[in-house]
């Protein structure tokens, strides 16, 4: 294996990185934010790659979810807390319906930058370069806000700080209670899943006043009032990653800090490419993203390179293939990774692969779509006897617009009323909900077959 260090990306090619005007303000900006605080610990990392080998083995589920794009403009701690309620309830139904221990990642605290497909944007017949994400570019359509400006940053570094700050206080500091979980409702979830929802209240109300009569409450017990929460984005801003990654003294070992887990994007994938090569140094636990183009002996190449070790927890791939493609890309990508005796999670991103744009000009998904995607994803994990692992999403906690369909039967032309996302759709909280609902289905399926399989064996 070539020598890894902290630059050697540089001498790579590098795809979707911003080409910055001014190259002496960057390095002043990012020599400054090498000196800043982590915002996550090695240690931190190190406890979710062990929750993540329990998923790999079978025994747990990951649930990843939040923001396509942060912004400075929705930074608010409302919306902090209301992602961080939905992601808790999604958990919630999966633990209480399929008896299933949930590992929680938020898509947060640090998801700015964006590959795009397009390097440029036309609005009325004017061509600006286009939106990269709001630690690098404006989102309003003028040439000076699309120049990439390093010192947002500064401001990135502070909004991921406070929000990390908010996150950690909610998980540890009473919000995650169970005996909160009615709290964590957001008004305006529908009845059909509210109905749902609310079943698994009294569920646990009955679990939690049968613990107390047993003495295990709340107050004695630091598992039922706290959640292990973590931290993701995608790795694709590599000077900013760079500076955020320092060698943990307890170990010699690098460790990217700004997130616990970071991820490799469908469009920065090459083996030999700048971003690979960045992420194989540090020891975070890491995501891959395989669309339509993989193919598997580049998937069977990229794990080597990314987990030479063959480490359970390091590696967690993400299949985005669209609805109707799962069944023919999957199967021979699950193959190869069983035949070379892979450890991998196998998780699903049921969005990237269904983004269309409606007739009124937003681009949306339709929750149908999101829904077979899942569906097809548990379905084909099955017939080829591997552990359908996780789920990657993008969601919000609030009441917004931006995918069709769900109990509140959003259609194209609702869009319009709060379609507040800067890059990709997400799910509201009433569809995040619904899906958590229907996962918690297929897992139960899966776990009945699985059981009928282990008994006949037996
Ligand atoms: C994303 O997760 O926001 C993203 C850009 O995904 P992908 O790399 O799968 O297209
Ligand atoms: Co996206």
């Amino acid at each position: 294996m070539k020598k890894w260090n902290l630059n050697s990306w540089k001498k790579l090619p590098a795809k979707h990185l911003p080409v910055y005007q001014d190259k002496e303000e960057l390095d002043l900006v990012l020599s400054k934010i090498k000196k800043y605080p982590p915002l996550v610990f090695a240690g931190e990392s190190r406890s979710l790659k062990k929750a993540l080998s329990e998923v790999a083995e079978g025994k747990a589920f990951l649930l990843q979810g939040g923001d396509c794009a942060e912004s400075f403009a929705e930074f608010h701690p409302d919306n902090i807390r209301d992602t961080f309620k939905v992601l808790l309830q999604m958990s919630l139904v999966l633990t209480a319906s399929a008896s299933v221990p949930v590992v929680k990642v938020g898509r947060i605290a640090g998801q700015f930058s964006k590959p795009r497909s397009a390097p440029t944007e036309i609005k009325d017949g004017k061509e600006l370069p286009s939106y990269l994400g709001d630690n690098i570019n404006g989102m309003e359509f003028t040439e000076k806000a699309r120049i990439p400006d390093a010192k947002r940053l500064f401001r990135a570094y502070s909004q991921s700080a406070s929000t990390l700050n908010l996150l950690r206080a909610f998980s540890q500091g009473g919000f995650a209670d169970l005996r909160q979980v009615h709290l964590w409702n957001l008004g305006f979830i529908k009845d059909k899943t509210k109905g749902k929802y609310k079943e698994i209240e009294d569920k646990i109300s009955d679990a939690l006043a049968f613990m107390e009569a047993c003495g295990i409450n709340s107050d004695n017990n630091r598992r039922l009032r706290t959640v292990n929460f973590y931290t993701s984005h995608e790795a694709l801003l590599l000077p900013f990653e760079e500076s955020m990654t320092r060698v943990d003294s307890t170990t010699g070992e690098y460790h990217d800090t700004s997130a616990h887990f970071v991820w490799i994007g469908d469009r920065t994938r090459q083996p030999d490419g700048a971003h690979v090569e960045f992420c194989r140094g540090i020891k975070n636990p890491l995501g891959l993203k395989c669309g339509p183009t993989l193919n598997p002996d580049e998937l069977v190449n990229l794990c080597n390179i990314l987990n030479p070790d063959n480490e359970a927890g390091r590696l967690t791939l993400i299949s985005r293939f669209g609805a109707d493609n799962v069944e023919k890309y999957l199967p021979k990508l699950i193959r190869v990774i069983k035949k070379e005796g892979l450890k991998v999670i196998w998780s699903c991103d049921p969005m990237h692969g269904n983004t269309i744009k409606a007739a009124t000009g937003f681009k949306t998904r339709t929750f149908e779509s999101v829904l077979k995607e899942v569906k097809n994803f548990f379905a084909v994990s099955q017939a080829e006897g591997s552990y359908a692992g996780g789920l990657h999403i993008e969601m919000t906690g609030q009441d917004v617009t931006e995918c069709t369909g769900g109990a509140q039967k959003i259609s194209e032309n609702d869009l319009s009323n709060r379609y507040r996302t800067h890059c990709d759709p997400r799910l509201n909280a009433d569809q995040a909900l619904e899906l958590a609902f229907l996962i918690s289905e297929e897992i139960k399926k899966n776990s009945k077959i699985s059981n009928k399989i282990i008994q006949a064996a037996s």
